[in-house]
Order: C-alpha cells, then structure tokens, then sequence
C-alpha cells in the first residue's frame, strides 16, 4: 500500500476505526462499470488514496443479489476503501448498511447523494434526496448511530440550477456525525456537461468542520494543485482523468510515462481483470479501460476497432507486446 504521509487522520463518534485523507494521495472516485477491483488495485499501485466503490444498491444488497455481492468483494491491498450504496428508502438503507458492515467489512460506508441517472432520481435515491433534506437527515442519523464504521456522503451541489442547496446538505451531513464529504461540484441537472463550480467547494469547506474532498474536472497533475489551492480542500478524488491514466495519482502526466510502462500497466490490469472476471468476461470489461489506454499508443482507428473487437485475451496481449 502506498505510504501516507503528513496525514488528516479523523476518528469516528466512537473512536473505533481512522481513516486518513491526505492531499498528496488523491482518491479514486466511485463509478459505476469502473471503479471494480482491478481498477482499484491499479489506483493503488499507481498512488492513490482511499478508495470507493462503484455504487451499490441497496435492494440489491438485501435481496442478496450476486452481482452486487460481486462487486463488494475487495482485497486487503484496496484497504482503506468505502463501498458505496444508495436507496430512497432509510430503513432498508440502514439494513443494507449493516449487511455490508459485517459481511464484507470496509474502512466506511459512503452514502449516494449525488447520482443523477433517471433511473435512480425516479426512485427518489441519488441526488433526488437533496431536494429533501429532513430524509437526508434521517438516513444518516440512523446510520452513523447504528454503524459503528465511519459514514461519509458524496453530494452534488444541488438537484437543478434552481434548487442549490449544498451548505444546507453540508451541514447536515455533517450535524449527523458523518466522517467526511466529497462534493461534485455541479448540480445534477449538469449530469457530466458544463463548467464545475470549484468555489462551491471552497465555500463548503469554510463552512463545516469535517474533511472535505474536491471532486470535478480534475484530468491534469495541475489541475489537482489547482484544486487543492483554490479551495482548500482536504483532499481531492478523481474519476474520468483518471481512466486509461492512473499515473495522474502520482500526479505525474501521461507524457512523461514510457512506453514500456504503459503496456506494463495495461497488461497487469488486463491480468487483473481476467483473474477476477475469467477470460471472456475479463477482456469484455478490460475494453473500455482500454479505450482509454490506447490514448498513449501510435494506433490507427482500424487498429483500435479490432482490439476492441478481439476475443481472445492472449492475442489481445501478443499484439500490444508486439506492434506497439
Ligand atoms: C462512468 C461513470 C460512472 C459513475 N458512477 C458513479 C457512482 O457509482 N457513484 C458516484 O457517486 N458517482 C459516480 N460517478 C461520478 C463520479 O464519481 C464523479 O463524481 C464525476 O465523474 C466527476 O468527477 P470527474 O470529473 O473527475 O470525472 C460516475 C461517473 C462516471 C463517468
């Protein structure tokens, strides 16, 4: 595991577990399809501090669905990790809660307020709940009272441009005894389009007395400077700069980084995913991190299409060890 220095250790109400942001140790953001666990081993590798989790749902974890047991298994190297669940409805939040605490034992659990997708806004979860403070409230009280692992939030700045919110929010999760924030700094209604409102962050972070983790935009080693000096956060967490590029946690830019290492990377990834997924599914969801690797590489579209298209994993490996 990478090695933290200089960090902001904070405990939880009952002083049992600590868990450290550190400025200099960016974090892997929670994306659902990306975030898996040889993505997050990646991370790891490369200098990244805590990680999440794709996010979770909690009917899903109390159903006992496999795939989202599937994607709860970590290993001990992700340590510290937070799986991430959502869900309207607080009292099957909290039950989730629970299954993920014992069963499968993270550092922290971080609760969605901040997904804007139709399908989770419909139900009410997501970033829906920032139109409704006093649910937000009963969630993480009844959360942080009953878990005894730390509880954090991840929020967006409000649900429309009309309705921003975020130091109400801020303030609550905080009041609830959560651990930490990370803050997207858009409203929902942006989805992933428009400018992000770094000063947003600076204003939450004034506001409240929990760490405060800068999250948006962030696809360059300055930028993460830029972040941390303008808005004083605690930490920073990255999510789409840091696909096809996990050299941005050591803050060092894709240009600087040779070949031979790149295709290194790229190969331990691809070894990573086929031991934890097995040989089809392995190199299916190896692609769209692909897609991105392949930035670095000299290839034609034609050249692209049929690695993306390539079946075989040893072929797949031959060829970028080969013409590349
Ligand atoms: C493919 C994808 C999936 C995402 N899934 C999640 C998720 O599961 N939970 C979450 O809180 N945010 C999710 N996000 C949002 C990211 O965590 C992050 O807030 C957003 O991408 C902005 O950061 P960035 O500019 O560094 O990408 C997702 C983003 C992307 C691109």
């Amino acid at each position: 595991m990478c090695c933290m220095q200089d960090d902001k250790t904070f405990e939880n109400r009952d002083n049992s577990t600590k868990l450290s942001l550190n400025p200099a140790h960016p974090i892997l953001a929670p994306m659902d399809g990306v975030s898996d666990s040889p993505f997050r081993i990646i991370a790891r590798r490369h200098g990244a501090g805590i990680l999440y989790s794709e996010f979770i749902n909690g009917m899903d974890i109390v159903s006992g669905n496999l795939l989202a047991h599937q994607k709860m298994l970590f290993t001990e190297q992700e340590r510290p990790i937070g799986i991430q669940i959502f869900d309207d409805q607080p009292k099957r939040l909290l039950e989730a809660a629970k299954i993920v605490e014992e069963k499968y034992k993270p550092d922290f659990i971080d609760i969605n307020f901040s997904c804007p997708d139709r399908r989770v806004l419909s139900r009410g979860a997501g970033a829906a709940l920032l139109s409704k403070p006093d649910l937000i409230r009963e969630m993480m009280v009844s959360l942080v009272n009953i878990i005894k692992i730390p509880i954090t939030a991840k929020i967006r700045l409000g649900l429309s441009q009309e309705s921003i919110n975020y130091l109400e929010i801020s303030h609550i999760i905080e009041d609830c005894g959560a651990a930490h924030l990370a803050v997207h700094a858009r409203t929902a209604d942006q989805g992933m389009q428009g400018c992000t409102n770094w000063e947003a962050i600076k204003l939450i972070k004034n506001f409240v007395h929990i760490p405060v983790i800068g999250n948006g935009d962030i696809r360059h080693p300055d930028d993460i400077q830029r972040m941390l000096a303008q808005t004083g956060c605690d930490a920073v967490m990255i999510g789409r700069g840091a696909i096809g590029n996990p050299w941005i946690f050591n803050q060092q830019s894709r240009e600087e980084i040779s070949l031979a290492e790149i295709k290194t990377t790229v190969l331990d990834h691809l070894e990573l995913s086929l031991s934890k997924y097995g040989p089809e599914k392995g190199l299916f969801v190896f692609r769209k991190h692909f897609k991105q690797y392949s930035k670095s590489f000299d290839m034609s579209k034609s050249e692209l299409t049929s690695l993306l298209t390539c079946e075989n994993h040893v072929k797949f490996s031959n060829t970028i060890l080969r013409d590349y």
